[in-house]
């Protein structure tokens, strides 16, 4: 059974992209078949973080029935696959998202975990996002605007009748300002599935475009990113 999870917040800059970019390799290096599919069409970087920008075809030109769904899904790094959205205003405006379910169903026959990096806000994209999943798993900033959005989330993928897994609390600082992981896990009703520490060397291998866990291997996020994987395979029965 394909696991399609897709990573929500209505806020940006919680940290989506970067955990999905991170989890999934983190995944593939333990052997996992996954799909990494960029649902962010407007705001797309999931390529960008993986050295894999300006790719001829796109999620665009599939949404847009330009193009088969094989033509835009890439290699990234550790085998991790990845269909990645384009970045032209034109190409967003050709897209239609109606046909993003086809591509979702495409994606999980050929992966064990299909990870769905969706955008930030609560606008159809986003819905649409949240909509294609089997289970939603909550990426939050341990602060309250980070929080009383995740809220938002919750409430909405809830009544769209998509399984909460849980919630990863990232840039976390382990000062007092934080809210404490206990907090957040019982204000979203939700476990906290792991906590990704502040960590200057996940924006440094982004700007290189690569994921921190193979960029730098002992760096604290790494750590928890692996720690994630782990869990995450182990949950998972095979087949
Ligand atoms: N654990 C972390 N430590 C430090 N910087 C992070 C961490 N997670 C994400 N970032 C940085 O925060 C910014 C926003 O992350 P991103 O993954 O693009 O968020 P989103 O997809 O939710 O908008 C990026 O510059 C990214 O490098
Ligand atoms: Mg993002």
């Amino acid at each position: 059974m394909t696991r399609i999870i897709t990573f929500a917040s209505s806020k940006g800059g919680t940290g989506k992209t970067s955990v999905v970019v991170n989890l999934g390799v983190a995944m593939a290096q333990l052997g996992q078949k996954v799909v990494l599919l960029d649902a962010d069409i407007t705001m797309a970087n999931l390529a960008l973080m993986l050295g894999l920008e300006g790719q001829k075809t796109t999620l665009h030109d599939v949404l847009a029935g330009e193009a088969r769904l094989s033509k835009a899904i890439y290699d990234g790094p550790q085998g991790v696959r990845v269909v990645p959205s384009g970045i032209s205003l034109n190409g967003i405006r050709r897209a239609r998202l109606e046909r993003l379910r086809k591509v979702v169903a495409g994606l999980a026959r050929k992966s064990k975990f299909l990870l769905i990096d969706a955008p930030s806000g609560l606008d159809r994209d986003a819905i649409v996002a949240l909509t294609m999943a089997q289970e939603v798993i909550l990426v939050v900033t341990p602060d309250i605007s980070s929080l009383s959005n995740a809220l938002k989330t919750k409430m909405v993928a809830e009544r769209l009748g998509v399984k909460l897994t849980g919630v990863i609390v990232n840039r976390a600082t382990g000062r007092r300002v934080d809210i404490p992981g206990d907090d957040i896990a019982s204000t979203l009703e939700l476990p906290v599935l792991a906590t990704i520490p502040e960590d200057s060397e996940v924006r440094h291998s982004a700007a290189f475009g690569e994921p921190v866990v193979t960029y730098r291997s002992r760096s604290p996020a790494t750590h928890e990113f692996k720690k994630l994987a782990a869990t995450l395979v182990k949950a998972s029965p095979a087949g």
